[in-house]
């Protein structure tokens, strides 16, 4: 027990010492669960759920990484684990309501199994009000922590496993962060497939899109180093990984405030040199910072996708500068043409919001146009969510429920008759894909992406997966294609 007060009392002043102390949390963390499953005759399971986007997802890889390090098994069904933990979103209110209808499941159970342990963190914690909720209704909930103290979970997991430090409300451990400088390197990662990963580019934004509460929950952009990110690409390439998915709120702004750092498209070529990686993606590019020597760099890369996420969330001008998004109708119009002139065959992918404060049915139309000129491969279109503290929460105009079902089926089905004309333009062509997992359905059929982003589905077995094939595309099904190995 005095070491455990040991390497939790710990000031450290480095990230380099953060880590180490990480590190001696896990193996504090793994005697105690090694001693627990030792009573119980079993070992000890755990359960991540995840909400919201790639930089959740990633996130909670190293959540499983630390949780196995600690000696912890993966339990499949989230209600019969002994360690369950939310990784949320609260990006929209739906994310929200999500996780209070797991709460609500995952609390009952709790009734009947007390020792059963229940984490929250990730973006929704570090929401005042959403927090607060937590604190009030659902006081089973064990352990909550934010975004910014993730690299701080080995510490808070060995807190939790003995309650030697409680703060906040009753016997919750609760530590969240307004903010951080760290970047702790190399905490343990399990990946969710051995051939693919995302890498983390940067954290946080400074963009204040006036609707999105990403940068309140996330905090101020920061990027990691190259050399930083270069390392962790070579050791997952080494580990067998062929295709990485660069990760950042906004990319296109890599490496700014850094000194003496490189840009993205410079990033990218370091990447492209990397042996073993076969494919690049990254995500995602705010227009407004979108380069030339970005487009430059992806048209001559043989090994970067022919994908592109753009997210326009509005084609009116007047409702993107309402939105602080700092670009044009035209201006969006004319760097995707740019995009498509220069890389032959790229998909273009992008976000629309509506029902943004203030949006009328022309400022609908001029979304419309926009999808028509673009000719959008696919789009996630989402239904404007009020955020409190964001300044589009106290804009005038609220749109009425019955005019944004209005607005969204109009934009939704012009996003799917084009997205749908779009994919139909391959078929018959021979392709790559890289093979992602058996098919769901019918277990003799993969599953795999083309380098656009399209999934296929053809005949063949589990030792594919992970390999990059030839693929003729027989059958254009609207957002997939049915084929066969050439
Ligand atoms: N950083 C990325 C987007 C991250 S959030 C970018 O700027 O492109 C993902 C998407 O959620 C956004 O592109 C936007 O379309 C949507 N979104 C964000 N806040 C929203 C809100 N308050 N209501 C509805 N959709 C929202
Ligand atoms: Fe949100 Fe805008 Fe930042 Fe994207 S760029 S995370 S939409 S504030
Ligand atoms: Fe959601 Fe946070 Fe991502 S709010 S969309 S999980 S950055």
């Amino acid at each position: 027990m005095n070491d455990i007060k040991d390497v939790l009392g710990l000031q450290t002043n480095t990230d380099a010492e953060e880590l180490v102390r990480q590190k001696k949390c896990i193996e504090a963390a793994k005697s105690i669960v090694d001693e627990k499953a030792g009573d119980m005759g079993r070992k000890l399971t755990y359960h991540v759920t995840t909400f919201g986007c790639q930089m959740n997802a990633r996130d909670s890889e190293k959540l499983k990484g630390v949780l196995e390090s600690a000696g912890f098994i993966y339990e499949d069904d989230e209600l019969s684990a002994d360690f369950v933990i939310y990784n949320t979103c609260t990006v929209r209110d739906n994310a929200n309501q999500k996780l209070y209808g797991h709460l609500g499941s995952l609390g009952a159970v709790k009734k009947s199994r007390p020792d059963m342990i229940i984490a929250l963190c990730g973006c929704l914690t570090q929401e005042k009000s959403a927090y607060e909720k937590i604190m009030r209704s659902y006081p089973f909930v064990d352990l909550v922590f934010g975004t910014h103290n993730l690299f701080d979970f080995p510490r808070l997991l060995v807190s939790v496993l003995t309650r030697e430090v409680t703060k906040g409300k009753g016997h919750i451990v609760s530590e969240i962060w307004e903010g951080t400088d760290r970047i702790v390197e190399d905490i343990p990662v399990k990946r969710n497939y051995p051939f693919k990963s995302g890498v983390n580019i940067m954290f946080g934004c400074n963009n204040f899109c006036s609707y999105c509460i990403v940068p309140y929950v996330r905090g101020r952009e920061r990027s990691r180093g190259s050399d930083d990110i270069i390392k962790e690409i070579e050791a997952l390439a080494a580990d067998g990984v062929v295709e990485v998915m660069l990760l950042g709120q906004n990319v296109n702004s890599y490496g700014k405030g850094l000194e003496g750092e490189i840009s993205f498209p410079e990033l990218l070529k370091r990447v492209e040199d990397i042996d073993g990686i076969k494919r690049i993606r990254f995500m995602t590019s705010h227009p407004k910072d979108l380069s030339d020597e970005l487009i430059d760099v992806m048209a001559s890369s043989d090994k970067i996708c022919r994908h592109i996420h753009l997210p326009l969330q509005s084609g009116s001008t007047r409702i993107l500068k309402a939105m602080n998004r700092h670009y044009t109708k035209e201006g969006y119009i004319d760097l995707a043409q740019k995009i498509r002139d220069r890389i032959p065959g790229i998909a273009v992918t992008t976000d629309i919001i509506t029902g943004f404060p203030g949006e009328t049915e022309e400022d609908v139309n001029d979304t419309i146009d926009v999808i028509e000129a673009v000719r959008f491969d696919g789009a996630f279109t989402f239904i404007y969510s009020k955020r409190t503290g964001t300044p589009a929460a106290s804009m005038p105009d609220q749109v009425s429920e019955e005019k944004v079902k209005i607005f969204f089926d109009r934009v939704l089905a012009k996003v799917q008759e084009v997205s749908t004309r779009q994919a139909a333009l391959i078929e018959g062509q021979t392709m790559d894909v890289l093979v992602e997992d058996m098919n769901r359905q019918d277990q003799m059929l993969v599953t795999g992406r083309l380098s656009n982003n399209l999934n296929v589905h053809f005949p063949g077995d589990a030792s594919l997966i992970g390999k990059i094939v030839p693929v003729k595309l027989t059958e254009c099904k609207g957002f997939y294609y049915l084929g066969d190995m050439i």
